[in-house]
């Protein structure tokens, strides 16, 4: 029997794929996302696979809603989780001219703040079970500053700080901190609105800039449940605070 896996951002995209994986593998999972109906038809999905799933809608950014989610874990799963995939995320194709303050507020509400409640509230099982596993979605845009990415940059950037500081602080708890850092992944609804708003701002949609990735081709949200999946396992029990770059050899440092 594997362990529980809390999965964020799972109604859709690439933490759909990655609730997908995990369930194949055999981890119960509490999936975590605002949207309750795509919730509903992943947890069906992952299911059909034979594993326990809990679905709550949980904003990630609220630390009283996650507290209570991470509360209810105790009702739906015999043992708490020992894995956590911090996947929800948003973002805006803005820069520091166009974009306002509020948007900067909720980027960093949601992708940096929601991360760090999902830790806060989950890691203490996981520290008195002496192992586990923290994944952070974080992106190449963490690694590079972009154009017309003000807030998403700020909030990938402070995703790869908090998981090398909480790989430092963990390891002796026996727990791992890794992030995995998605290049242009398509069939996901961010993507979608991305191309939407790069579209309406005279910028190239993700389609029209294959040409630039190494390997020819867009990532799929599998690509990075596949990393995940990895680094959630024995076999990459030797590494921490490391921020794997899926972006198809777009991004290599
Ligand atoms: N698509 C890409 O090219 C790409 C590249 C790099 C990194 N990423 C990252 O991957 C992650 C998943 O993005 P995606 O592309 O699958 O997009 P997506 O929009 O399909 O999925 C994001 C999910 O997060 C959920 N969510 C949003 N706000 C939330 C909140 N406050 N609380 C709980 N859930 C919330 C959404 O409802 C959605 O289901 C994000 O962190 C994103 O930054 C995506």
């Amino acid at each position: 029997m594997k362990d529980t896996a809390v999965v964020t951002g799972a109604a859709s995209g690439i933490g759909r794929a990655i609730a997908k994986r995990l369930a194949a593998e055999g981890y119960a999972l509490a999936l975590w996302d605002i949207d309750g109906d795509g919730l509903r038809a992943v947890a069906a999905e992952c299911r059909e696979r034979g594993v326990a799933v809990d679905a709550q809608r949980v904003d990630v950014g609220n630390l009283a809603a996650v507290r209570n989610a991470t509360r209810s874990l105790g009702q739906a799963f015999d043992a708490a989780p020992l894995v956590l995939v911090n996947c929800a995320g948003i973002g805006e194709v803005a820069s520091i001219l166009d974009g306002s303050p509020e948007e900067f507020d909720e980027t960093m509400r949601v992708n940096v703040r929601g991360t760090y409640n999902c830790c806060r509230e989950l890691l203490p099982a996981m520290t008195e079970q002496g192992r586990g596993n923290v994944v952070n979605i974080a992106s190449w845009f963490g690694k590079s500053g972009r154009p017309m990415s003000l807030a998403y940059c700020a909030s990938k950037f402070a995703l790869i700080g908090m998981t090398q500081s909480m790989a430092l602080d963990l390891a002796r708890h026996g727990i791992r901190v890794n992030a995995v850092c998605p290049g242009t992944i398509t069939d996901t609804r961010m993507r979608e609105e991305a191309d939407r708003q790069a579209i309406a701002k005279g910028l190239l949609p993700a389609a029209e800039r294959v040409h630039l990735i190494p390997l020819g081709r867009l990532g799929t949200p599998e690509d990075v449940a596949n990393t995940v999946a990895y680094l959630i396992s024995d076999q990459a029990s030797y590494m921490t605070g490391q921020s794997i770059n899926v972006t198809g050899g777009l991004w290599m440092n």
